[in-house]
């Protein structure tokens, strides 16, 4: 991560860079969908052009304290200007795959269900779809990665909000309707955990709200609602035709005892692990929370109906997971939750191709894995910590004019698992 700016951009076909991890081989490159991500408001800019509204995002980056040296997510890297450069760009670094997501309030700008679509963010959307489609990209579509409509927020209690499914569910009809031909995989909400705790437990994202355990609760059952009307409403209307496949990302963060010879570490690890994936992959793969968490929240935790239950049981087709880092847990109590975590040394790893470890996993445990997309294609707003980070395999240089560059990351990348033998 952070890597420099590079100084030559030419000639990066030359750089050979270290060799692919052992554990893989040609074969197992070959069987995943190697790609990059990026995410509507941490890239396109255009804040309030094409009869856009404002997101919970603008409104807070503007608000003078909230993000690192008071950065806005206003211009980013202009890729609503620029994303016909930016196509090129990823022909160019060999990509075949590419995870991007839909500004919500650009294309239901009043948010609420049954209000109008907006054209100008559909055709913005259409567009780029068309030509990513062009270039022999295929698109996985995140709905949701944080910039929820500020109307929502401000008049329909945002992710608390009793109606946020429905919302929501509204908002993904629009966009199955007017885009899904493009799209063959789908992400329908990011990082549920990180918009409920930063957003209403911590306070340091949009809502800015402090409300406690419960209401982190009632954010994360609210999404999985919204997750579950949202896969309805596609395998009712338009799985048929469009045949695609759909989940959520759930952070993955991996949590490890502190102290491995503990038994209490050991069990706390396993809790860890069973409130932070369990919490979202339990309801959608057997259609209610796992047994500890039901157990330890008691009525604190919502309850979903029976048809709720129906609903959510068996709605992703396969599971994302955003993997960056791991955690040590030791037993105890922090922030509501059972057990008390701090970062391994291991942490910070954005870009992370940790694909040594998931090369193992294909090779050693048999694990079906299907897609990585690396984080991010470009460097871009990391939400409250403003530009500083750099995650990008392209740089991006702010100071002139936005100019993209490739690192040898992206050389790196192109060569072992975009399969490119040339660059450029
Ligand atoms: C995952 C989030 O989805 C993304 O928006 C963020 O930039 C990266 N983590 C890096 O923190």
């Amino acid at each position: 991560i952070n890597e420099a700016k590079p100084q030559k951009h030419g000639p990066l076909h030359r750089y050979l860079g270290p060799p692919a991890p052992p554990a893989c081989t040609k074969a197992i490159r070959r069987s995943i969908e190697w790609g990059a991500a990026t995410a509507a408001y941490q890239i396109e800019g255009g804040w309030d052009e094409g009869g856009k509204s404002n997101s919970v995002w603008d409104v807070w980056s503007q608000t003078p304290g909230k993000v690192a040296q008071n950065q806005t997510g206003n211009t980013a890297c202009d890729h609503y200007h620029r994303w016909r450069e930016d196509v090129q760009l990823m022909q160019q670094l060999g990509l075949k795959h590419y995870r991007l997501s839909f500004s919500w309030p650009r294309i239901v700008p009043g948010g609420v269900a049954g209000s109008p679509a907006n054209p100008e963010g559909l055709h913005f959307y259409k567009q780029l779809l068309s030509s990513l489609r062009a270039a022999g990209i295929a698109p996985l579509v995140t709905l949701f990665h944080w910039d929820l409509p500020q109307v929502l927020q401000d008049d329909h209690g945002g992710l608390l909000g009793e109606q946020f499914p429905e919302h929501f569910a509204y908002y993904a009809d629009v966009v199955f309707r007017e885009l899904g031909r493009f799209v063959s995989h789908w992400v329908t909400l990011n990082e549920p955990l990180v918009t409920c705790s930063m957003g209403y437990q911590s306070g340091v994202f949009p809502s800015g709200l402090q409300l406690g355990t419960q209401a982190f609760l009632q954010c994360g059952h609210n999404q999985l609602k919204a997750h579950a009307k949202a896969v309805q409403l596609y395998r009712q209307r338009y799985s048929r035709r469009q045949k695609g496949h759909l989940s959520l990302a759930v952070p993955g963060w991996w949590m490890i005892p502190y102290d491995a010879s503990s038994k209490a570490n050991r069990a706390a690890a396993a809790r860890a692990m069973e409130f932070r994936w369990g919490w979202m992959f339990d309801p959608v793969i057997t259609g209610d929370y796992p047994t500890a968490m039901r157990a330890h929240f008691d009525s604190q935790l919502p309850a979903f109906s029976a048809e709720g239950q129906q609903l959510l049981k068996g709605s992703v087709d396969f599971l994302g997971v955003n993997i960056y880092t791991a955690r040590y847990v030791a037993d105890g109590s922090e922030n509501g939750m059972p057990w008390v975590e701090s970062l391994t040394n291991a942490s910070g790893a954005a870009l992370c191709p940790d694909s040594d470890e998931l090369c193992l996993a294909v090779a050693q445990d048999g694990v079906n894995v299907q897609g990585f997309y690396a984080w991010s294609l470009m460097d871009n707003f990391e939400w409250a910590d403003g530009y500083r980070p750099r995650f990008g395999l392209v740089y991006v240089d702010y100071e002139n004019g936005l100019r993209r560059l490739p690192k040898r990351s992206a050389a790196w990348m192109a060569r072992h698992f975009f399969l490119k033998r040339q660059l450029g």
